[in-house]
């Protein structure tokens, strides 16, 4: 077996794509990523919702990004008045054109706001939606604390966090999956160092502990589009593989960043299936 180098990082060429830069989330191209990437998870809104055993009358979306959850909450929850809560002022108006497009303006609101600001003086949520959103925040733990504070006595809040990275290739690269889920792992321990400066991310489950928030559920489900894939989940196989191949540069080898790009050029590679792999963590007061 070849020994695996792993050459140096260099740590001014981090690639922070919608990660930590000031304008990250902004303007229409990263408005119309984030809303592919909501669009091939939307399933676990059903999913959530489904796993809960109480009415839920108000919702907020922490990190909404523009939306597409957060409409999906609105229609399966249709006692519910939904707040999205979201730093980025392109979000925040692309979901407010949405929820104009869909006539929900009555019970969805958006509001930019850096969290943990507007989660303040709130009260009585039944539901908290954090999904691709908690890593970005800078005190992971004061954020939480914050969202226990405006949890019902029923109240939820639901974390989607990455799940699995192995999915992103097709079957027969086991060993190759392994290294990737592994470079991931010490991609987001560096992004870490850059999202939360002073106060270190941990274990999302111990986070969530320390915040005083009670762990109902945990798991990782995999949500898997059957081919024939649509041009938007097309581009989002070849997007992520070559988003990977980006991101786990200096964290792979050479002809293991090739092997990604190659995959990713590969037409059979879009042709699906395409498998979404989430974390799904409850926690209630
Ligand atoms: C990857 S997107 C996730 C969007 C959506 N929740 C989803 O799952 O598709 C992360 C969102 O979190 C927002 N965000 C990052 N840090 C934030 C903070 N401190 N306060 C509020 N929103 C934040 C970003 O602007 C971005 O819209």
């Amino acid at each position: 077996m070849p020994h695996h180098d792993h050459p140096r990082r260099d740590h001014h060429s981090h690639d922070h794509h919608g990660h930590g830069h000031e304008s990250a989330f902004e303007g229409p191209e990263e408005v119309a990523r984030v809303v592919a990437d909501g669009e091939i998870a939307i399933g676990y809104v059903g999913e959530v919702v489904g796993l809960l055993d109480h009415p839920v009358d108000s919702v907020v979306d922490i990190g909404s990004g523009p939306g597409v959850a957060t409409l999906e909450l609105a229609r399966l929850l249709p006692e519910a008045r939904v707040v999205a809560l979201d730093s980025s002022a392109s979000m925040i108006e692309a979901l407010r054109e949405r929820a104009t497009a869909a006539g929900l303006t009555d019970r969805v609101q958006g509001r930019q706001v850096e969290i943990p600001e507007g989660l303040e003086g709130r009260a009585d949520v039944d539901l908290v939606w954090a999904s691709m959103s908690l890593h970005h925040v800078a005190d992971e733990v004061a954020a939480l604390r914050a969202v226990r504070e405006t949890l019902s006595e029923r109240g939820t809040v639901a974390i989607v966090e990455f799940g699995d990275q192995r999915e992103l290739l097709p079957p027969g690269n086991d060993a190759l999956g392994d290294r990737v889920e592994n470079a991931y792992r010490r991609y987001f321990d560096e992004q870490s160092q850059h999202w939360h400066g002073d106060t270190p991310s941990d274990e999302l489950a111990a986070m969530v502990g320390r915040a005083g928030l009670r762990v109902l559920s945990d798991h990782v489900s995999v949500i898997t589009h059957q081919p024939p894939l649509d041009e938007a989940q097309r581009r989002y196989v070849t997007g992520s593989l070559m988003r990977a191949r980006k991101q786990l540069e200096g964290l792979l080898t050479a002809a293991d960043l090739d092997a990604l790009e190659r995959i990713a050029r590969d037409p059979e590679r879009a042709d699906g299936p395409l498998l979404v792999s989430r974390r799904i963590l409850l926690a209630g007061r």
